[in-house]
């Protein structure tokens, strides 16, 4: 089978991941609207393009806080790689560094930092973090990040809970018991997500700062009013993010959010984006309204499915093609 598409690596995920493999991956929140938006939306906004402008040379480069990344797509954090491919998230290193790119890795890996690191060195790799109630744990896994030469850290604030994801309760969804929550080992039982502190506020911010000295990072912003705050709480970048629809279902699709956050930075801080990026000129139109960077969730795990890192470098590379010809062909 040619892959052409992101949706060539969809359809192929589907078709060969165990059921309750891809519906994790796939799955959204309750009637799924918003994860559904996040890819409409794009639909809806037009180029207006422009013609014979020399497109002979184009520089697709960016720099996330100062480092040069080869094009603006970036993988987002997804937990339980190793449910798409056997050496997980060391993969999807791997095919990060290889197409050097921006790598966020999760909490909720199935490899280790330690791990993680040591299959890419050298890559730019962020790491995600969810603050555990026991605080100790994320203090910890912070610093374990900073030593190993993580360079940013990314704080999501969208999951002071678990949103409803009808699939998984149905499915009874959880890791297969050769598969562990390698960064939380000790820490508390496997997939006990409850232990996520949901009385995080703003403030924490301040407590994560006298942590370390990364860039924090805040993901899961989609207003105007959080932009600000973010902002204000001194972060040096935000990820407009809606956890890929699996949250609050029936906010705004990323897209259409960006454009406000965007606009009340005013260039303060860096903005990025997730949710919804499947084609090339999707990237254009985020980069047009604002983003500096996105970053791609499922895509990524669809590509792992398909042939490991190899796979995943395939999805990454179709993008920059897309994308470059998109920049081309809008002048
Ligand atoms: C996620 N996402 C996520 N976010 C995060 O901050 N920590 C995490 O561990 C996870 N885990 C996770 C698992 C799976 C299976 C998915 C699909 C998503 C959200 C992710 O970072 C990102 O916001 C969305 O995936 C972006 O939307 P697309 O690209 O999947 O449409």
């Amino acid at each position: 089978m040619a892959m052409v598409c992101l949706s060539d690596f969809e359809a192929y995920a589907k078709k060969y991941l165990p059921k309750i493999a891809w519906d994790f991956f796939a799955a959204g929140a309750d009637d799924c609207s918003t994860r559904d938006e996040n890819i409409q939306a794009y639909k809806r906004i037009r180029f207006r393009p422009r013609m014979l402008r020399d497109v002979s040379m184009m520089d697709i480069r960016t720099k996330l806080l100062g480092t040069e990344i080869s094009f603006p797509v970036g993988i987002a954090p997804t937990g339980f790689h190793q449910l798409a491919w056997p050496d997980g998230e060391k993969s999807t290193a791997r095919a990060a560094k290889a197409m050097n790119t921006c790598y966020i890795a999760s909490t909720y890996s199935t490899c280790t930092l330690e791990e993680i690191s040591a299959a890419a060195p050298g890559g730019l790799q962020w790491f995600q973090l969810y603050i555990h109630r026991n605080r100790a744990v994320s203090q910890q896994l912070v610093q374990r990040a900073e030593a190993l030469g993580f360079q940013g850290l990314v704080l999501t604030a969208d999951l002071p809970y678990t949103g409803k994801r009808r699939d998984d309760v149905r499915n009874g969804f959880r890791l297969p018991p050769h598969m562990k929550l390698k960064n939380l080992e000790g820490a508390f039982e496997v997939c006990k997500m409850s232990l996520l502190d949901p009385s995080v506020t703003w403030n924490d911010i301040y407590w994560l700062r006298s942590l370390t000295h990364l860039p924090i990072i805040i993901k899961g912003i989609l207003t105007k009013e959080d932009a600000e705050l973010a902002v204000r709480h001194g972060v040096q970048g935000i990820i407009v993010s809606n956890h890929g629809g699996r949250q609050l279902d029936g906010g705004p699709a990323t897209i259409d959010a960006l454009v406000e956050v965007a606009e009340a930075v005013q260039g303060r801080v860096e903005v990025y984006l997730d949710g919804g990026i499947r084609k090339g000129s999707d990237v254009l139109k985020a980069l047009a309204l604002g983003a500096k960077c996105v970053f791609i969730g499922r895509p990524a795990l669809w590509g792992l499915a398909y042939k490991g890192e190899e796979g995943l470098q395939d999805v990454l590379r179709i993008l920059q093609d897309e994308f470059r010809l998109s920049m081309a062909l809008a002048g």
